[in-house]
């Protein structure tokens, strides 16, 4: 018998375990609220929870993490600084309540290993990781996509950024060593298979976590939206920003607006020669896309940041890695590689030293070989 997070004796057979994975995105970078096609991977590290019915009119949850707990009515969000995972889990567990028969009070414990601010989708995770746990305990069936809708919903009311739907996405179809190649426009999807040979796929964390991120994410909504009203406004019947035509996104004004259109229009065709490269094992093409992604979010879309840049420079730089680029939101975050198998280590330490010697700190440098899914955990 264990006590539980209340003190009261519980069996191990009450909980149900679960599970939701962070992602990386390969490319299709700010895109998804673009009507464009993107490309995330899921990573090897989750969003667990330990979830059980509760016999009391009030949730219990509890972060390991922060060794936090908080009890709340069932229905309601307790007062939380925005983008405090009680928020997060709150809203996501009255999300659920929404589309259920019942709704119990319950006791989840959570714990992750997603590096928070990261840009590697931990609020993602733990929204979707919340979803399952409440699925699992009352026997709801929630539709995947309508899951990830929920999620979604969460992060634009919760934490205040207007996010797409990759991230959610991601977590909640991902399949492990397949990357989610997503029409954010009609959320069809296909799992591309990434080829176990060749070349690895290289993160390395600037370690630059940018508070303004989020109000800066919401300004290039604007911006786009801005840029489609044009589009329509020249006679063009647009569905998104994504589907104009690049000359008409060429011929935008101010240039601000051209250059936010011109990326989302080169960025979606990007995705779709990936998603081939992949196909075709051509690991030195999906390189050379991913450097192009880079020089257009750094130069057009105007996303990047110093350190990003840097990591991408001295990556470039390594004979053997195949490209290089900034990945997720950015304004910080982190930087993907595609690198020969045999370079790993050089670039490892090329990162390492030059970062370490430009930024006075260390990048923390992941090999994405592992993936896990969404779902229950079972015992080995
Ligand atoms: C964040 C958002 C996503 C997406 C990416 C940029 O991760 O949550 O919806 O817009 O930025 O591609």
């Amino acid at each position: 018998m264990l006590r539980d997070a209340v003190g009261g004796r519980a069996s191990l057979s009450r909980f149900s375990m679960v599970q939701a994975p962070g992602r990386v995105n390969l490319i299709g970078e700010h895109i998804d609220y673009n009507g464009g096609h993107v490309l995330p991977i899921p990573i090897g590290r989750v969003v667990g929870i330990a979830a059980r019915k509760r016999a009391h009119r009030e949730h219990r949850i509890t972060s390991l993490n922060f060794r936090e707990s908080c009890t709340f009515a069932v229905g309601t969000v307790p007062t939380a600084p925005a983008g405090s995972w009680v928020r997060y889990v709150a809203g996501m567990l009255c999300e659920m309540a929404r589309h259920a028969a019942f709704a119990p009070a319950l006791a989840l414990d959570v714990y992750g290993d997603i590096p928070l601010g990261a840009g590697l989708s931990s609020s993602a995770a733990l929204c979707i990781a919340t979803g399952l746990a409440f699925e699992a305990v009352t026997g709801t069936d929630i539709d995947p996509i309508e899951m990830a809708r929920m999620a979604q919903r969460v992060e634009q009311v919760y934490a205040g950024v207007q996010c797409g739907i990759m991230d959610q996405m991601a977590s909640r179809l991902g399949r492990p060593h397949h990357a989610l190649l997503l029409s954010c426009d009609t959320l069809a999807y296909e799992q591309v298979p990434i080829p176990a040979h060749g070349a690895r796929l290289m993160l390395i964390d600037s370690g630059v976590r940018r508070a303004l991120a989020a109000s800066r994410y919401n300004e290039r909504r604007q911006e786009c939206s801005a840029a489609l009203t044009l589009g329509r406004r020249h006679g063009a019947s647009l569905r998104s920003l994504c589907a104009m035509d690049r000359k008409m996104a060429e011929r935008l004004k101010p240039a601000v607006l051209r250059n936010r259109a011109v990326h989302a229009v080169d960025e979606d065709a990007r995705v779709h020669a990936a998603a081939a490269a992949l196909t075709q094992r051509d690991w030195a093409a999906l390189g050379r896309l991913f450097t192009a992604s880079h020089v257009s979010l750094r130069d057009l879309y105007e996303v990047s940041c110093a350190e990003l840049d840097f990591l991408v420079e001295t990556a470039l730089a390594v004979p053997g890695v195949l490209g290089a680029r900034m990945t997720g939101g950015g304004f910080g975050g982190c930087t993907i590689n595609v690198v020969r198998e045999d370079t790993c280590e050089d670039l490892r330490e090329a990162a390492t030293q030059a970062y370490q010697q430009a930024f006075k700190r260390e990048p923390r440098i992941y090999e994405l070989r592992d993936s896990l899914q969404a779902g229950m955990v079972r015992p080995a």
